[in-house]
């Protein structure tokens, strides 16, 4: 069989994918599958790369053969073009191994529909949905699982910026989260206790998306739970960021060695199982399938279980909670890796 892996991409989150990237290629049981890497640019260039030095290194970004998944159904195929000579590779499988925007977001899940390769994690709509913040809020308000109070603002309307200050004053008490609604990794996320910082924290946002989400500040515990599976999907057990910066923000989460990761924190009675059935409950909400993250906050006064995200296609470098979760319960990341490209044929 042959797997096609994808990494990189035209997402915030390239650098991380290429980490992820490596673990998962390094966890595919090579007796069963050829492995077709296929590195895709934060341009968009769709690229051939031969081992994992060359992802480490950073110098598959000067590969000169390209590898392109072909749309077509009846081809099933990467097409290589170097220079005049090409060649069409039959792919059983892809691993989108691409976090964000044009990886996470139902677009590449979207191509792999159209050519019919069975793919690993969520398809088109749970991809969409858990990408857009504002519409992971309106899914998991319908199964009346608690999450931070927000306010939705589009960026047209910041036109009337004293109007949406006014509304957003009203519903909510400084200090509030800024978030663009659909961009992966906190970037273009601030937090504001001033109208001033409001004002700015939104025109952040307005550069990464149109929809903009201001939320409630929830003075909670970060905790996360991975899901995987199909028809009957399982959750893993907890676990806890303790982020070193003020909120975990891109730097603390990716560049910042003091933040560290807590397999089976201790937590208030009864929360930890309150977390995996709410976790496997959006999952099924948003129609997942495979594997995702969902995140969430225990509030640090009422013990209170809050959902905060859901990542479908979740970090999978060495240090990353989602591998570290399914670890905790006895699942190498061998394993997991097959696991979840026999999910993709399911
Ligand atoms: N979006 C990053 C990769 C994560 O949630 O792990
Ligand atoms: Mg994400």
């Amino acid at each position: 069989k042959t797997v096609a892996v994808l990494f990189g991409g035209q997402s915030s989150e390239h650098e991380v994918s290429c980490v992820s990237a490596t673990t998962v290629i390094s966890n595919i049981n090579a007796d069963i599958y050829q492995i077709l890497i296929i590195g895709i640019t934060k341009e968009g260039k769709w690229l051939k790369v031969s081992n994992t030095e060359e992802i480490t290194s950073g110098t598959w970004r000067n590969n000169t053969e390209t590898a392109v998944l072909l749309p077509d159904a009846s081809l099933k195929s990467v097409l290589l073009l170097n220079g005049k000579v090409s060649e069409l590779v039959k792919i059983d499988v892809v691993f989108p191994v691409l976090h964000g925007l044009y990886g996470e977001d139902g677009t590449v899940q979207g191509l792999l529909e159209l050519a019919k390769i069975p793919y690993v994690g969520c398809g088109v709509l749970a991809s969409a949905v858990s990408m857009d913040k504002l519409y992971t809020k309106i899914i998991v308000d319908s199964i009346g699982i608690r999450q931070a109070k927000y306010v939705a603002v589009m960026k047209k309307d910041l036109t009337d910026m004293e109007g949406v200050v006014k509304t957003i004053e009203n519903a909510l008490s400084y200090p509030v989260f800024i978030k663009p609604s659909n961009a992966g990794s906190s970037r273009g996320i601030s937090k504001a206790g001033t109208k001033e910082e409001l004002i700015s924290g939104l025109n952040l946002a307005a550069e990464h998306d149109r929809k903009i989400l201001v939320e409630e500040t929830i003075n909670g515990r970060e905790v996360e739970c991975a899901v995987l599976g199909g028809n009957e999907p399982k959750a893993s057990g907890v676990g806890e960021i303790v982020a070193a910066a003020d909120f975990y923000d891109y730097d603390a989460k990716y560049n910042n060695a003091e933040s560290k990761t807590i397999l089976s924190p201790e937590l208030p009675a009864g929360a930890a199982e309150t977390i995996r059935d709410y976790a496997l409950k959006i999952f099924k909400a948003v129609d997942g399938h495979g594997l995702s993250r969902v995140d969430f906050f225990v509030d640090r006064s009422t013990g209170e279980v809050i959902f905060n995200e859901i990542n479908t296609m979740p970090g999978f470098t060495s240090i990353s909670m989602y591998p570290m979760l399914w670890e905790g319960k006895g699942i190498g990341k061998p394993q997991l890796v097959e696991k979840l490209l026999q999910l993709a044929f399911a």
